[in-house]
């Protein structure tokens, strides 16, 4: 079994949606929630479906061993973040190489970075007049909406949109995507695994 921990600090619609998908899935669990945030939406998600949730402070997470060996503990493979504000620690990502994924609400490189996310992404999009927008599922590195891209998906930004009808628009693309291109990296990532075996 390959174990996913969700990093997320909102709402969580994502989390629930990547749950659903890989409910009766044979070899693939959403195993653990992460959050930085008493409160957050995502929490109660993590609650409705009886998966453990793990709430983390920023001297560990960021001067210390960046929760590597709670996850490790736990026998997390994979690490999805799904609305987690927080910058990724090398601690981290030199224990997942190549196994931490993000998604954007835009089509990266443009409008990535501290401080975009949200609505600050949607309402740049449409002051800028863009005529369209879209996702960006992606590897992490040590920068912000830097790493390697996996997929993109686009909509049209109409004339009449605003942040809020484009979130909406953004956030559908997510929930079709995000789950399936998941489950391909683990599936791919397994299938390089086994060839250097
Ligand atoms: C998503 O729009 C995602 O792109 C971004 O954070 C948002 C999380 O939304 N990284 P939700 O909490 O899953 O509703």
């Amino acid at each position: 079994m390959q174990h996913i921990a969700i990093f997320a600090s909102g709402t969580g619609t994502n989390a629930a949606r990547i749950i659903d998908h890989f409910r009766h899935h044979d070899s693939i669990r959403v195993s653990l929630i992460v959050c930085n945030k008493p409160g957050a939406g995502v929490l109660d998600v993590a609650k409705r479906e009886h998966i453990p949730s793990l709430m983390i402070e920023k001297t560990p997470f960021f001067q210390g061993t960046a929760y590597v060996d709670e996850l490790r503990a736990k026998k997390i493979g994979f690490i999805v973040l799904a609305g987690f504000l927080w910058k990724i620690p090398t601690a981290l990502i030199r224990a997942y190489p190549g196994r931490i994924i993000n998604i954007h609400p835009a089509l990266l490189p443009k409008y990535g970075g501290k401080g975009m996310y949200g609505r600050f992404v949607h309402e740049a999009v449409i002051r800028s007049a863009d005529k369209e927008s879209g996702i960006t599922i992606h590897f992490v590195d040590e920068q912000y909406d830097h790493g390697q891209p996996i997929f993109q998906a686009k909509v049209v930004v109409e004339p009449d949109d605003t942040p809020d009808t484009l979130a909406k628009k953004i956030h559908l693309l997510e929930y079709e995507h995000f789950p399936r291109v998941i489950g391909e990296v683990i599936d791919s990532a397994e299938a390089d695994l086994q060839n250097h075996r």
